[in-house]
């Protein structure tokens, strides 16, 4: 892999558009944090936001846009679907807008692969499931307020029957998962890949009080290579082919997570972080009703 200027790459989708190599994701980031967190980030270069209705901070990412003066057209945006609001599709997109204070974004994900009763979190809502909030979000390509629409947290299962089902004219242009070195998900990365479906890296640093900021393997690398453990993540996650969308509210964090360009990780190394044996999964589906659990995670990605 030649040191190219990844950060400035951008991933091909099959809607036709471009998604950026890195952006800046905002789970977790405190009210009050995520406006400038945003506004610092596109004025150092990020081009793409990632947020969602359930992240509950939208408007202030629409703030933070709007503070950042980065003009709409130039920036990606991503939101999401929140569970419960499969069945009500157009009109979660319209309240994201409304928040975002925007007339469309970028990319549109189903959340998670569970319609959850709005009334009752415990519940799923009967007869009702991702196939039919599928169907709904095809709809929206026509309106002109989405540019691609995507999935996220779906395992080869759920794109299997979903790819399949006579209602799926649209392939998902993209599949947002979780991938850090204790996630590599190589299946599932490799269907995304066949069904020409971008791979998305969420927690790529392995989200807050990440383990891999103790680990040895990267502690060494990072070392060797004058550069930072969250540098050598971003930058392994680009060279497998996956954009990355790392959260930070810490401006110097959120300027260094970009400087990933003029150096690389050798065939070598990136072996050395591929073999890192232990396996950790930051999203684990608890806050889903019960029924779900076992229905979201078939453990059909490695
Ligand atoms: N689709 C989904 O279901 C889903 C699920 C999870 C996440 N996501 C998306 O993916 C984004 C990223 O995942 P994530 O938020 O779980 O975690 P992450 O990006 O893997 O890690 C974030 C953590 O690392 C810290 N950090 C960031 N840069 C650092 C640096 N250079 N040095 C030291 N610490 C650093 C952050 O703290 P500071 O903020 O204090 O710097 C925070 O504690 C989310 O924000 C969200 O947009 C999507």
């Amino acid at each position: 892999m030649p040191s190219t200027d990844l950060s400035k790459k951008g991933f091909s989708l099959n809607s036709g558009y471009t998604i950026p190599a890195i952006g800046l994701g905002t789970w977790q980031s405190k009210p009050g944090e995520v406006e400038k967190a945003v506004e610092v980030a596109l004025r150092c270069g990020y081009r793409h936001i990632d947020t969602a209705t359930a992240y509950g901070n939208e408007a202030e990412v629409g703030a933070g846009i709007r503070a950042s003066g980065v003009p709409r057209e130039e920036i990606f945006l991503t939101t999401k679907l929140h569970n419960q609001w499969h069945t009500r599709v157009s009109e979660a997109l319209d309240q994201s807008l409304q928040k975002l204070r925007t007339n469309y974004v970028d990319l549109y994900l189903i959340h998670w692969p569970c319609a959850t009763d709005p009334g009752d979190l415990t519940k799923v809502v009967p007869d009702w499931d991702y196939v039919q909030t599928w169907a709904e979000m095809q709809k929206l390509l026509s309106t002109k307020k989405v540019k691609s629409i995507g999935v996220s947290n779906f395992g080869i299962m759920h794109l299997e029957r979903l790819l399949h089902d006579s209602s799926c004219q649209v392939v998902p242009a993209v599949n947002q998962i979780e991938l850090h070195p204790n996630r590599p998900s190589p299946k599932l990365v490799a269907y995304n890949t066949l069904k020409g479906i971008h791979s998305t890296a969420y927690s790529c640093l392995g989200s807050t009080g990440s383990p891999l900021y103790k680990n040895q393997t990267l502690l060494d690398l990072a070392q060797a290579k004058g550069r930072s453990v969250q540098q050598v993540l971003i930058r392994w996650g680009l060279q497998k082919g996956w954009s990355v969308i790392p959260k930070s509210v810490n401006p110097d964090r959120i300027k260094g997570n970009l400087v990933v360009d003029g150096w690389d990780l050798t065939d070598r190394e990136m072996a050395a972080i591929d073999a890192i044996p232990q396996r950790f999964k930051v999203c684990d589906g608890s806050f889903l009703p019960p029924v779900m659990h076992d229905k979201i995670f078939y453990g059909d990605d490695e």
